[in-house]
């Protein structure tokens, strides 16, 4: 395996009942009603770490907006993404129970003010020994800003200059306020740190103010890895001068490459190099030992969906009932009313075959179709090696049936991967940035704005 052609492996997971495959709660093999213990996702963390899996990447939600035809019922009787748990407090629990895995999570802008969150992550950061990463997303969703106090009509210009400022503050936090050699630890000379190597960052912006130093000391990251998935031309903007991971919005290679082109053509424009930024596409993978034995396994797992409740999720995370509009309603005609994420919806009308036009009916029962892999290790692995070329980096495995997606992809998709050289058979040591990016560098790259702060208050 060399440097380039190693995949990165995560799985996408939600502390809910129900993430993205609606209904399978029922299924008797489902475990995700216990998504409220320990045991299920500390299980879950020491059997990937056994087939060396990257990281876990937690989703979160601070509202929910999901409608069916006018109603929320569906909700609630189905656990559309509710009720759902505050994924940062599984995290210490997962720490403990292993050495390498990566704890990537979800934390809103909107979420904590940055000097609460900066300590946090810090937190975090140190009691899983430089394995946290932050996804930095906006909220899209409306229903999250106006449960926060908030106005939910921001525009994506608006959520991300907000986001600019969030994550400025933060950089001055991990960067700016401990120099690297503040900490002494010497109690023979009776100085834990240097005072004259810790500052206060004085920021003082359009949202915040913030007079003082992170309360807690440099972690091994010192910045968390950072992850993002904007889709919206603010959104791509942002990643590419902010994220060290990105995530996909896009189904097919052609629109995967150009995704790519333009995340990391911006980047270089602020000096970044390609290798800096890696591109995650989220999946999910149902595996059998024949590719008929893979298709049942997953026409048997359908039988599990609940149509209104998926429907429901989608019209969350765009923000439409998408119940109440004629299915017949070209998707074009939509996308630009789309107040949420319309990543989802662009990556079907581009991957769309030439010749007709998808819609709302296509939407929502083809999306699941296209994000599904269904077949032997041997072809998941061709079509992971087909995506590698199109410039995918790395994939975010979603669940259809947990454990048993995952515990399958364990058993019998990772020897395959690992056989073939695309995926670890061992752990780099280091943080999770330096198992990444196979780097000795545990910091932040110094070609990033995050670094510019370091040494900055002395
Ligand atoms: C794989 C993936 C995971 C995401 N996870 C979250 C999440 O946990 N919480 C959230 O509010 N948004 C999440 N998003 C939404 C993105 O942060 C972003 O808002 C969305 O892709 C739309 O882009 P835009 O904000 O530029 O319009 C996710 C998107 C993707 C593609």
């Amino acid at each position: 395996m060399t440097k380039s052609n190693r995949l990165i492996v995560t799985l996408l997971v939600m502390n809910a009942i129900g993430h993205n495959f609606h209904g399978i709660w029922r299924h008797p093999g489902a475990r995700t009603r216990e998504f409220n213990t320990l045991d299920l996702w500390v299980d879950l963390a020491k059997k990937a770490e056994q087939a060396k899996i990257d990281a876990f990447f937690f989703t979160d939600l601070l509202g929910i907006q999901g409608e069916f035809n006018g109603s929320r019922d569906v909700i609630f009787e189905q656990a559309m993404n509710v009720p759902i748990g505050d994924c940062s407090m599984l995290l210490p629990a997962i720490a403990h129970a292993t050495t390498d895995i990566g704890l990537m999570y979800t934390s809103s802008v909107i979420q904590h003010h940055p000097f609460v969150f900066a300590r946090m992550a810090s937190t975090l950061d140190h009691l899983s020994n430089g394995r946290v990463g932050w996804n930095i997303v906006t909220s899209a969703n409306e229903k999250a800003f106006r449960n926060l106090s908030l106005p939910g009509n921001l525009s994506h210009e608006d959520r991300y200059a907000w986001a600019d400022e969030y994550v400025d503050v933060m950089y001055k936090l991990w960067e700016g306020s401990w120099d690297v050699d503040a900490v002494k630890n010497d109690p023979t000379n009776g100085v834990y740190a240097n005072p004259r190597k810790v500052h206060d960052i004085n920021h003082i912006g359009e949202r915040y103010q913030v007079e003082g130093f992170n309360l807690m000391q440099p972690s091994p990251q010192r910045v968390p890895v950072l992850a993002q998935a904007g889709g919206s031309p603010a959104g791509l903007e942002f990643a590419s001068r902010h994220a060290e991971l990105m995530f996909l919005s896009a189904s097919t290679p052609e629109a995967i490459a150009a995704q790519v082109g333009t995340v990391r053509g911006s980047a270089r424009q602020y000096g970044r190099h390609d290798s800096d930024i890696k591109f995650l596409l989220g999946m999910m993978v149902i595996v059998g030992s024949t590719d008929e034995e893979a298709k049942r396994k997953w026409s048997e797992l359908e039988e599990f969906r609940s149509p209104e409740a998926q429907t429901a999720y989608f019209s969350s995370l765009s923000g439409l009932d998408l119940g109440l509009y004629d299915p017949e309603t070209l998707l074009e005609d939509l996308v630009d009313h789309i107040p949420g994420i319309r990543g989802a919806f662009n990556a079907l009308i581009n991957g769309w075959p030439a010749g007709s036009k998808p819609t709302v009916r296509d939407f929502l029962t083809s999306l699941p179709r296209m994000q599904t892999l269904a077949g032997t290790p041997e072809r998941i692995a061709a079509r992971l090696i087909e995506l590698q070329n199109a410039g995918v980096d790395g994939v975010q495995l979603m669940n259809a049936l947990l454990p048993e997606t995952y515990d399958d992809f364990f058993e019998y998709v990772v020897p395959v991967l690992q056989d073939k050289g695309i995926m670890q058979s061992d752990y780099r040591a280091g943080t999770l940035r330096q198992k990444l990016f196979d780097t000795e560098n545990p910091h932040i790259a110094e070609r990033h704005p995050a670094f510019g702060y370091r040494g900055m208050f002395g």
